[in-house]
């Protein structure tokens, strides 16, 4: 009760702003470029890294200190904590015109309170939860001086080699726009000009995620037909929250880079969706043009980059260098500087640093954001929900509280920073909380339990000396626990993986402690997801718990004891090997489409591997079961103004309260673009208490049906469909419906 009554207050409280306000700020930012020189105004352009340290000088940068002082940097990143950002911001009011700084920063999966990684989040399938969670990482960051965050990270990903899977929602386009939805809404809360709030940053625009071979930085090329049907929705459902900015990506986009990208960013953003923030460089992007081969020199690209609608050049230094004198020679029209600069000062106005330039730098609000209990209650309800139970053989999970002796083995048994993941935030040692899985689950256990310990090996090395005691340990125990998986920094940005095996030693601790003949509750913890076959052959019961943040052991501790009962679903497809990737379960049929899931010649496949996963999209276990009956609908036909309602009662048929999340996709079944054989297009988490049904009623109108044609109209062609409601994207009802003109 009294977290949910908190999740109201931090939901409701702020201000937002009117259209006379909008107004009001437009007026005044051009009062101020009135007064500005070009110098002046490409310097609003300009962004720099802090060279940010814990407890060192904010930047030793001599010539960044009086680029400052002359008004030559719009923004900086990697300055954090009311003290450093004043002390900038000072340097910054010493200029002529005096005009705010803007701090940016990743706050990519919390702040001070570590929340899981964005993919676990997404597992939760909890869209409220995850706004929460955003809306807690703005809260502690607006109170550490910081006014905007790159994040949300929206890059579909189908391909489990690609670091950067661990930042997104994973390979659904219709789930990862509502996330994208509401991690915008969650850090802007009610509007930018709330000291609890910072403005947030859609990024990477766009199809990053979609890296040849799944190496980081790659080159991208795609049909526009795919880019506009699964790559840009996560965008556009930003842009609709009304996110303040967005970022470019690194890749090129069919040969042209996305920073230079006039299709992308001046055509589809600014003019078709009517952005009206700041598109911003990612890190040295704007220079990145050069080694695309797409521009000679740092002012051709700063010349491509601007006229291509990027506002600001993060730590290129291409603007800074180049741009004023593109202006002088007719390159680059004023009016387009004018522009870029008017939207960066118009959300300096919005967050209100011209009233108050030290708005965010309180430092009282900085101390009662640490540890607040609350957030860390938060934190340990997206955890749990986060976790996604893979196998239960024979009820083996939860642990019966009648278990004496329990043995944890493995290297992250105990590891502290590694359950944070990559893209945590930097804080000094004895500032963090970080819940380690052997305190957390100790403390669900109880006293009773007795609890072994061994590591067995680290994380990734060839070291076995830690076999023989894991042994050891094991036999004296009546379960196991094994908790493996991925160092921080093994998924992440420049974290691409040809080898998806848990590294080092781990599968063969696995094997070794499998042969003392103990039940295994295996746990894997990683940015990604891993190939893990011979190891989920061993082992009984088996937890996917990515990383899960500064309450990764009281989660696991709820979910192993039954506290919490798992409710997580993959977002993304697990490989059954790395030579499977990229795979997605909304692929097309194809001409040879296989009839069925073995090897077969001749249609589309391998010939030594079958075409589903390990564990399809959509797919997560509960310690209790549900039973879906048939799905009824409202009618067989529907037209273009008519809704289809589809209903279907589910049973919760096990021993346990628990909650389900009910797909529903859909497959255009002959269109004028050929359809994918599954897309899924609404879901409801339901909580059911143990034996009780409900009938799950879905809406479905048109607006479901559409796809972007061949000229990249959104349209929905009459014919037949197949509707389908089930438990993942594999195991499902199906029935049959009929759109008509
Ligand atoms: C990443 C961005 C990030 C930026 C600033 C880049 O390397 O690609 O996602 O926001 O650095 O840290």
């Amino acid at each position: 009760m009294k977290k949910q009554l908190f999740l109201l207050i931090l939901l409701a409280n702020g201000i937002s702003f009117s259209q006379a306000q909008r107004k009001t700020f437009a007026q005044r930012a051009d009062s101020v470029l009135k007064l500005m020189t070009l110098d002046e105004k490409v310097g609003q352009l300009n962004q720099y890294s802090g060279d940010w340290a814990h407890t060192g000088p904010i930047t030793k940068d001599g010539d960044k200190q009086t680029q400052l002082r002359n008004g030559q940097l719009g923004s900086m990143l990697n300055v954090m904590g009311v003290q450093h950002t004043r002390e900038i911001q000072e340097m910054a009011m010493q200029s002529r015109l005096k005009i705010p700084l803007l701090f940016g920063q990743d706050v990519i999966h919390g702040f001070r309170t570590t929340f899981p990684i964005p993919l676990g989040q997404a597992a939760s399938w909890d869209i409220t939860a995850i706004e929460l969670a955003e809306r807690i990482a703005g809260t502690e960051a607006a109170a550490s001086g910081i006014h905007w965050t790159f994040s949300p990270m929206v890059d579909i990903a189908r391909d489990a080699r690609w670091g950067r899977v661990m930042e997104g929602s994973g390979e659904d386009t219709y789930l990862g726009s509502l996330i994208a939805a509401a991690r915008v809404r969650g850090f802007q809360g009610k509007g930018i000009g709330n000291t609890d709030a910072v403005m947030a940053c859609v990024k990477h625009y766009a199809a990053y995620g979609a890296a040849v071979g799944g190496r980081d930085y790659n080159s991208v090329d795609m049909s526009l037909n795919t880019l506009w049907q699964y790559y840009l929705p996560p965008f556009k459902a930003a842009v609709d929250a009304g996110v303040g900015s967005v970022m470019n990506s690194f890749n090129t986009l069919n040969g042209i880079p996305a920073t230079a990208n006039i299709y992308l960013v001046k055509d589809i953003l600014k003019k078709q969706w009517k952005f009206d923030g700041i598109v911003v460089s990612d890190w040295g992007s704007v220079g990145g043009i050069i080694r695309h081969g797409y521009a000679a020199t740092y002012k051709e690209a700063a010349m491509d980059a601007i006229l291509a609608g990027c506002d600001m050049d993060m730590e290129s230094r291409a603007y800074k260098d180049h741009l004023a004198k593109l202006v002088k020679e007719g390159k680059v029209p004023l009016k387009l500087v004018d522009e870029s600069v008017k939207r960066i000062l118009i959300k300096k106005f919005e967050l209100g640093l011209f009233d108050d330039p030290y708005k965010f730098s309180n430092e009282a609000r900085e101390e009662a954001q640490k540890n607040v209990p609350a957030h860390m209650a938060a934190a340990r309800d997206l955890s749990r929900k986060s976790i996604v139970l893979l196998k239960n053989e024979n009820h083996l999970l939860p642990l019966s509280a009648q278990i004496k002796t329990v043995a944890m083995i493995g290297p992250f048994a105990k590891a502290v920073k590694d359950n944070l993941g990559f893209w945590s935030m930097e804080w000094p040692d004895d500032s963090l909380t970080i819940v380690t899985q052997w305190d957390g689950i100790k403390n669900a256990l109880g006293r009773n339990t007795e609890m072994l310990y061994a590591k067995g090996c680290n994380i990734n090395d060839t070291d076995t000396s830690g076999f023989a005691e894991a042994m050891e340990v094991a036999a004296k125990a009546d379960v196991v626990i094994m908790s493996v998986g991925e160092a921080r920094d093994m998924s992440g940005e420049a974290k691409s993986r040809s080898n998806l095996h848990l590294p080092g030693m781990q599968e063969a601790l696995i094997k070794a402690v499998h042969s003392t003949g103990k039940k295994i509750v295996l746990m894997i913890n990683a940015g990604r997801p891993l190939v893990f076959d011979k190891a989920a052959a061993q082992a009984d019961a088996i937890l996917y718990t990515w990383w899960l943040g500064s309450q990764a052991g009281n989660a696991i501790g709820d979910v192993l004891t039954g506290a919490y009962n798992p409710s997580g679903k993959l977002p993304i497809s697990f490989p059954r090997t790395e030579g499977q990737s990229p795979i997605y379960y909304n692929h097309l049929n194809t001409g040879h489409a296989a009839a069925s899931d073995t090897i077969n010649f001749y249609v589309t496949g391998y010939i030594d591997l079958r075409n589903s996963p390990a564990y399809p999209f959509g797919y997560g276990l509960s310690y209790t079961g549900f039973s879906y009956g048939d799905i009824k609908l409202n009618k067989t036909t529907i037209n273009s103004s008519g809704k289809l309602v589809a209903d279907i009662s589910v049973t919760n048929t096990g021993n346990a309260d628990g909650e389900e999340t009910v797909q529903l996709y859909i497959r255009d079944l002959a269109a004028s673009v050929s359809r994918p054989v599954k897309e899924l297009k609404k879901f409801q988490k339901i909580f059911f208490k143990k034996g009780e049904t409900k009938t799950v009623s879905f809406t479905l109108t048109v607006e479901d049906l559409k796809f972007y044609n061949d000229q990249l109209k959104y349209v929905a062609e009459p014919g037949d469909f197949k509707l389908f409601i089930g438990t993942n994207s594999d195991n499902v009802k199906e029935t049959d419906f009929k759109l008509i003109k």
